[in-house]
């Protein structure tokens, strides 16, 4: 029978930890792909809901309906579409956080609370002939405990809501994460997202929205238990809507410049 050692005990182990960690890396390198394009389809499969092409929860051919959508890259500063980048190649996450191409947003106007935000953004829009139907609007920023990432469609008129929703988060389940509840969702619809200045003016209010007042086509209720994440949802779709994200280029669509 072999001796039984320190040395021997340890050097198994270290031999287990290394052909494990061969494993688990191996597979990690190997998924990638899958992830990334897993990735893709899911946000695919929200945006078509956003443009009400599909519903939730049903199945479809995502790659086949995503044709409807056309996407652009657009300069938020200008709101003009940047020549010659296809949204393909271009990573809003990865720009948001490249100093050369982010910028920084001043304090009192970081109402998303991201500090920086890319110089460029894809947008989607779901076209009937050359008319725009529905543009389709990502939107991110800080919920209670996560970054909240969603999509915010307006209608031909580009102040009706269309649709609202969030497709990644990190807010406690029954709580912050009553953002994802259908109810509450379904309320922002047909909501009037700007004031007659085009200033965004929705709003999540603390309690439930007063449907003769004279601003309720404006308001959402709030989430009992969860206004912190309510207060950030509010903050982040304001901030997006507004000049610092969206605007100028919202304010190009709606003086009808060429667009295709
Ligand atoms: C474990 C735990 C998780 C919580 N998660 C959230 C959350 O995801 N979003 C949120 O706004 N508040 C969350 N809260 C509650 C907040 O601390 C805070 O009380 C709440 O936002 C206030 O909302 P209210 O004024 O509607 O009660 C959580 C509290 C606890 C103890």
């Amino acid at each position: 029978m072999p001796e039984e050692t320190i040395a021997k005990t340890i050097s198994v182990a270290a031999g287990v930890c290394v052909v494990c960690s061969i494993f688990v890396s191996t597979a990690a390198v190997c998924l990638k792909p899958i992830q990334a394009t897993n990735k893709t389809l899911d946000m695919r499969k929200n945006i078509l809901i956003a443009a009400g092409i599909i519903s939730e929860g049903q199945k479809a051919n995502v790659d086949e309906l995503f044709k409807r959508v056309n996407a652009e890259v657009i300069d938020l500063a200008t709101g003009e579409p940047v020549e010659g980048l296809r949204p393909e190649d271009f990573d809003p996450r990865k720009a948001a956080r490249d100093p050369k191409q982010s910028i920084a947003i001043p304090p009192d106007e970081d109402l998303a609370g991201i500090k920086r935000r890319s110089k460029y953004r894809i947008v989607y829009f779901i076209k009937d002939g050359e008319r725009i139907k529905r543009v389709i609007l990502p939107v991110y920023g800080k919920g209670l405990w996560s970054t909240m990432y969603g999509l915010v469609a307006l209608g031909a008129d580009m102040d009706t809501i269309e649709s609202f929703g969030f497709y990644e988060h990190g807010e406690t389940p029954g709580l912050g994460g009553e953002v994802d509840n259908p109810r509450w969702k379904a309320q922002w619809v047909g909501k009037k997202a700007f004031d007659k200045n085009w200033k965004p003016k929705i709003r999540v209010i603390k309690g439930t929205v007063v449907s003769d007042s004279p601003d309720a086509a404006y308001e959402v209720d709030g989430l009992s238990g969860a206004t912190l994440t309510a207060r950030g949802v509010m903050n982040l779709v304001q901030f997006w809507l507004g000049d610092e994200g969206y605007g100028p280029f919202l304010a190009r669509l709606r003086a009808g410049a060429d667009h295709g």
